[in-house]
């Protein structure tokens, strides 16, 4: 398959995790004989600082073009610490969104056997833990009306949502629902906004379309609760935006490291695929951050276009890792001196030689082993 992909890598940890990604995606294009190109673009402070635009057009064109986007991380602690600043790198990652019109966030959360103990959650209670958490990404409080008065001492943002900008994430999380265990859990506050109950009355009303799937409704604030004490309960997770930013970070604590945790953002006609963590820049080329989420997000990548095949052996791949540790410090505090790019170069590897099974564990921790 030809593949033209858009790189954007962003800022902080951003470029470091997605050259991990682009490395994995290289390593499948030989292994599979497919023709990927890469063209890499500007997105976030960097673009601001090289063109004072966080979203240049030259960026909006590549991704325009490309068959799908690889996005690294974005933002920058210079902006988090002005909050009067106008041009925002976030507004690049927003802004990609919604030209896009990506409405659909997809986040999966995967407790793997092997990392049960980095969690700060008890073994017993995460244990085969498995949600897929349906974001809605293009509406919603991030995109309603923004007000500022003059005097600057009042401000407003709209919490905004069409019944069309629901259903269409509602049925594809119905059907992800249907080709996994048949449960969804809408998550909204119905209770005191209106436009949660717009979101109860749509979803309810399609429900009667998908009766093999069993819905229910949680609360926010409860549903914050039992993401924790009860994760396994969960199937497909439905909410809107901005408590499915919350809940997905929330969630990450079951997996035991924010750098695990990959999405796919998609529209009808175009798909980007990025880590959920953030730009992180204080570690920034360090070679500490973990690349996982990145080269998951890869896997999503391949996954989106039909490459099951493709997309499993990443996954094998980062599976053998875990189980090795040859994983970043977030991780493993036993072999600190694993870099991001050592956890890249093994998942490389294990693509090229799948069948290699007899890794030397104590050598690649030496950092004797040929395959580092
Ligand atoms: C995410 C991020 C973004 C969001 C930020 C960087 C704008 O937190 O993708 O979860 O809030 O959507
Ligand atoms: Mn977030």
């Amino acid at each position: 398959m030809k593949l033209n992909i858009a790189v954007l890598p962003g800022d902080g940890i951003g470029p470091e995790v997605t050259a991990q990604a682009v490395k994995v995606l290289k390593a499948i294009a030989m292994e599979f004989n497919h023709i990927f190109t890469f063209n890499n673009g500007y997105v976030g402070a960097i673009a601001i600082d090289k063109t004072g635009n966080p979203l240049p057009q030259e960026t909006i064109s590549i991704c325009e073009k490309a068959d799908a986007i690889l996005f690294g991380a974005i933002g920058d602690t210079k902006y988090d610490m002005d909050p009067t600043a106008k041009i925002r790198p976030e507004q690049g990652l927003l802004g990609i969104r919604k030209l896009l019109d990506l409405h659909t966030n997809i986040r999966p959360v995967i407790a793997y056997d092997d990392l049960l103990n980095k969690s700060s959650l008890k073994k017993k209670q995460i244990k085969d833990t498995n949600i897929l958490i349906y974001r809605e990404l293009t509406g919603g409080i991030y995109f309603g009306e923004k007000t500022l008065s003059e005097d600057g001492n009042l401000a407003s943002d709209t919490c905004t949502y069409s019944r069309f900008e629901i259903e269409r994430v509602a049925h594809l999380a119905f059907k992800a629902a249907q080709a996994r265990k048949g449960k969804l859990t809408l998550v909204d506050k119905a209770n005191v906004l209106e436009s949660s109950r717009l979101w109860r009355k749509v979803v309810q009303e399609l429900s009667t379309k998908y009766p093999d799937v069993k819905l229910d409704f949680l609360y926010i604030d409860n549903a914050a609760m039992e993401l924790i004490i009860n994760p396994r309960q969960f199937d497909v997770i439905l909410t809107e935006n901005m408590f499915g930013d919350i809940l997905s970070e929330e969630a990450s604590v079951i997996v035991g490291s924010i750098g695990l945790l990959a999405s796919a953002s998609i529209s009808d006609k175009h798909a980007m695929f990025e880590p959920i963590h953030g730009a992180y820049t204080k570690v920034a080329n360090k070679g500490i951050a973990n690349p996982i989420a990145s080269i998951l997000s890869a896997a999503m990548l391949l996954d989106h276009f039909g490459l099951d095949a493709e997309g499993d052996l990443i996954r094998k791949a980062v599976d053998k890792s875990l189980k090795l540790h040859i994983t970043t410090p977030d991780l493993n505090n036993k072999y600190d001196h694993i870099t991001t790019g050592k956890v890249g170069d093994f998942i490389e590897d294990f693509i090229n030689n799948p069948e290699e099974t007899n890794l030397n564990f104590t050598n690649i921790h030496l950092g004797q082993s040929t395959i580092i």
